[in-house]
């Protein structure tokens, strides 16, 4: 069973590559994002809840988005192992996985970051923002806010993940498919 954290910024590539991560190494690919925002759309409480955090480009509180990422995990007892995108994203949510895993004898192989320049993903999000409907991609100050949280709140997980000897960075500039390659060497030595 390998279980992996794809890590990065917002805008990085974290959901384009899970879709072909998932199908290569047989891994139920689990982002946060997205479960939050199809609860959105179906107006569910747990929706509710997250929508004035997401909109703005705040995080949602660890209790909700732990207690979350733990039920999905629970609907898969078949699983092969995880992808898991967009989570953990504070120190806090990392421990929480950590101490979840344990519990059922399993842990984190290796958490695989997608390296890329502010300035390159902001223009990709506020690109996509013409289309994909989300309001986080909108306007430029929200989207500037993610990155706020990114480094005061994600981007101290890499020294957690470094100190834990499973933290590996990856050139996420490139082709889709230059990315899934480069991602993909890393993979392959946890086969
Ligand atoms: P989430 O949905 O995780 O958003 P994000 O991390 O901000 O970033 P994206 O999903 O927008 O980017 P991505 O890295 O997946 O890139 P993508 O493949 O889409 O989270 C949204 C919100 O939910 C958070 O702000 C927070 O409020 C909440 N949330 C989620 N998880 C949480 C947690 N754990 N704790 C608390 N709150 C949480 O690609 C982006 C664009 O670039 C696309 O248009 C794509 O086509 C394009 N692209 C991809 N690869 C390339 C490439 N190689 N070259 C050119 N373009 C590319
Ligand atoms: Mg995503």
């Amino acid at each position: 069973m390998i279980n992996i954290v794809l890590f990065g910024k917002p805008g990085a590539g974290k959901g384009t590559q899970a879709d072909f991560l998932k199908h290569k190494y047989n891994l139920v690919h689990l982002s946060t994002g997205d479960i939050f925002r199809f609860n959105m759309k179906n107006d569910t409480e747990l929706g509710k809840l997250a929508k004035s955090y997401i909109d703005n480009g705040d995080l949602v509180p660890d209790e909700v988005t732990i207690n979350m990422l733990q039920d999905e995990v629970e609907k898969n007892p078949q699983a092969k192992g995880f992808l898991f995108d967009g989570f953990p994203r504070t120190i806090a949510q990392a421990e929480a996985l950590d101490k979840f895993l344990a519990g059922k004898n399993q842990e984190i192989t290796a958490t695989v970051a997608l390296e890329a320049n502010d300035e390159i993903l902001v223009q990709r999000l506020l690109e996509r923002g013409k289309t994909s409907g989300r309001a986080d991609d909108q306007d430029e100050e929200k989207i500037r806010n993610r990155y706020q949280e990114y480094n005061e709140k994600t981007a101290p997980l890499m020294d957690y993940y470094k100190a834990q000897h499973k933290f590996y960075a990856v050139d996420g500039i490139g082709t889709i498919e230059e990315v899934t390659e480069r991602l993909s060497l890393v993979l392959d030595t946890f086969q």
